[in-house]
């Protein structure tokens, strides 16, 4: 059975569904995305999700075709029809097609609506036991980070650094500060304290990082959301990587050297975020699975 996909009011098997070849997405990259996590079939923070998609529709001036509860309706219905209990749904929302290819907006926009749901593959035992290698870059992105559009050529190039390099994620520098990774949000750890990056237009305000700020002052964590810089960055006790997909995963080696250690090339997830691990999963168990 394929689990069937919602394209601008229709729904269809996903190998009938199509998009004009005009379509602005295809052409320009002009458009917006989410990805919620579903465990369970209820979708996580569905409010919140929708509320950062309206923030990024706004962010490219494209009025939301669809009322909040017109959207809550639609995940819904995927979440249920979909094959899996956990999922991850995407939802990309484009200024649809143009007649004669124009880089400025045409007069009457159609925006192409896609839902489809995925099976939720969270990331195998051994990575968040051993944790994962990282590289890192300089930020190459535009200055409007905290919209998920789909204009992703960036974070590609800079997600294909790492897998060239046999790593996992690539953690992302601009000027001398620690701004994200290519698709995650980066936390630092040191002395005990966790530090978080400000949010702000140079960074996407990642659903996970509120989860693991809230998990940090739940269970008495120090932490700081301030600038980090990548001194800071490269001195680290402990690295973790978070985003919906992967939850949170610890970042033993960046660049080839051992994170929080003066010698060796990997090390081993640290206390604090084996700490985090456990208070995640309790999370997930607990309140991601538990009825809506
Ligand atoms: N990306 N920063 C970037 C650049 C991201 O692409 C993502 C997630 C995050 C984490 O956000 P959240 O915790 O809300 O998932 C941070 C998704 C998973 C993706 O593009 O597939």
């Amino acid at each position: 059975m394929t689990t069937r996909v919602f394209l601008s009011g229709q729904w269809l098997p996903a190998d009938e569904a199509r998009v004009s070849v005009m379509d602005r997405g295809f052409l320009f990259g002009d458009g917006v995305y989410e990805v919620i996590p579903v465990y369970s079939r209820q979708p996580f923070r569905l409010e919140q999700h929708l509320a950062r998609l309206q923030k990024s529709l706004d962010g490219i001036q494209l009025a939301n075709p669809y009322r909040l509860e017109e959207w809550i309706a639609i995940v819904l219905q995927l979440a249920g029809e979909a094959e899996w209990q956990d999922q991850s749904i995407y939802i990309q929302v484009t200024r649809g097609p143009m007649a004669v290819r124009n880089h400025a907006f045409p007069k009457e926009i159609t925006p192409t609506v896609l839902l489809l749901a995925e099976a939720m593959s969270t990331p195998p035992a051994s990575q968040r036991q051993e944790g994962i290698a990282a590289v890192s870059a300089a930020d190459i992105r535009w200055l409007r980070c905290d919209l998920k559009t789909t204009s992703l050529l960036a974070n590609c190039l800079l997600r294909q650094l790492a897998v060239s390099a046999g790593c996992v994620e690539t953690v992302l520098f601009r000027d001398g500060f620690l701004t994200e990774g290519s698709a995650s949000s980066i936390f630092v750890v040191k002395d005990g304290v966790l530090l978080a990056p400000i949010k702000n237009h140079l960074m996407l305000p990642g659903i996970t990082y509120d989860v693991v700020l809230e998990l940090a002052a739940q269970h008495g964590l120090l932490h700081e959301v301030r600038d980090v810089t990548e001194a800071e960055t490269r001195d680290a006790d402990e690295l973790w990587m978070c985003s919906s997909t992967k939850e949170v995963l610890p970042i033993v080696a960046l660049d080839g050297r051992a994170v929080g250690k003066t010698v060796g090339t990997g090390g081993t997830p640290g206390p604090v975020f084996t700490r985090m691990y456990d208070w995640y999963q309790e999370f997930k168990a607990k309140v991601m699975r538990a009825a809506a």
